[in-house]
């Protein structure tokens, strides 16, 4: 993949119908490095204060500025982007091999690639969907969907839902989400849905609709989860 299309890729990621591109922040602004909170106006929010220079959100500006400053991208992780154009992404069923790197880089990251391989990738019935970006065709977003019972009914569990770290929270996985599912709405499966969820991801889970099914357990190596689930 060739640079000018990475960043023609990050600018058009980046963007909402103008132009978007980090603001470099003043003195008096705050940051915020968590990826938690947020605040919708877009505007850097609390943390500790920033250094001058630093990214901290996003602000319109000129096309020339988004090419010149869109490199910034590269290492910034605002904390909340106020819009994404999702339909710039290209989303669709994908092989295991187009969307194993990005599972394991962000759900199984300095594990052994093995680690992200899950009992059921290969069965026929398994579907793998992922976003990808326009210029590059990098896997930015992805989600596989396994047929398993969940308490003895006939169900589609989803497994390996993440979006890549410095993409969160613009709208990527909801996008892929929502496309995964009207994708199995369409099929003539099951209309139950069920996950293993981080605790981290809850809110997530929540805003798409799926309700805690169970209590907290624990996944050896991975973390705490929750059963969620909603109907298809
Ligand atoms: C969970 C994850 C897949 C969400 O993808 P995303 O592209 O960031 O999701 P979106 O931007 O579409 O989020 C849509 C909404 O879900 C909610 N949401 C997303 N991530 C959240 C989080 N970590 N905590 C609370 N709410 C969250 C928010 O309401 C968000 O809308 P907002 O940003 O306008 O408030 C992504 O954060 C990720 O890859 N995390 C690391 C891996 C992981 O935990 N995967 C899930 C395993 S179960």
């Amino acid at each position: 993949m060739d640079g000018l299309a990475v960043l023609r890729d990050l600018a058009a990621i980046m963007l909402h119908t103008d132009v978007y591109v980090p603001r470099l922040c003043g003195a008096h602004e705050k940051t915020n490095g968590d990826e938690g909170d947020h605040d919708d106006s877009g505007e850097s929010a609390h943390g500790a204060l920033c250094v001058p220079g630093q990214i901290t959100s996003t602000t319109l500006c000129s096309p020339a500025d988004a090419e010149a400053l869109s490199p910034l991208t590269l290492n910034s992780r605002p904390a909340h982007v106020a819009c994404v154009d999702v339909s710039l992404l290209d989303l669709r069923r994908a092989t295991l091999d187009e969307i194993l790197p990005l599972r394991h880089a962000e759900l199984r990251a300095g594990l052994p690639v093995e680690s992200a391989r899950f009992d059921g990738d290969d069965d026929p019935t398994t579907r793998h969907y992922g976003a990808f970006l326009p210029a590059s065709g990098e896997n930015v977003c992805c989600v596989s969907c396994m047929r398993a019972p969940r308490e003895g009914a006939d169900a589609w569990q989803v497994r390996g839902m993440a979006t890549r770290g410095d993409l969160v929270r613009r709208g990527i996985g909801h996008a892929l989400l929502s496309f995964a599912v009207a994708a199995l709405r369409a099929e003539d499966g099951p209309r139950l849905l069920w996950c293993n969820a981080r605790t981290t991801a809850l809110g997530f889970w929540q805003h798409e609709g799926w309700t805690v099914a169970s209590e907290v357990f624990d996944i050896p190596g991975v973390g705490p989860h929750r059963v969620m689930q909603r109907a298809l």
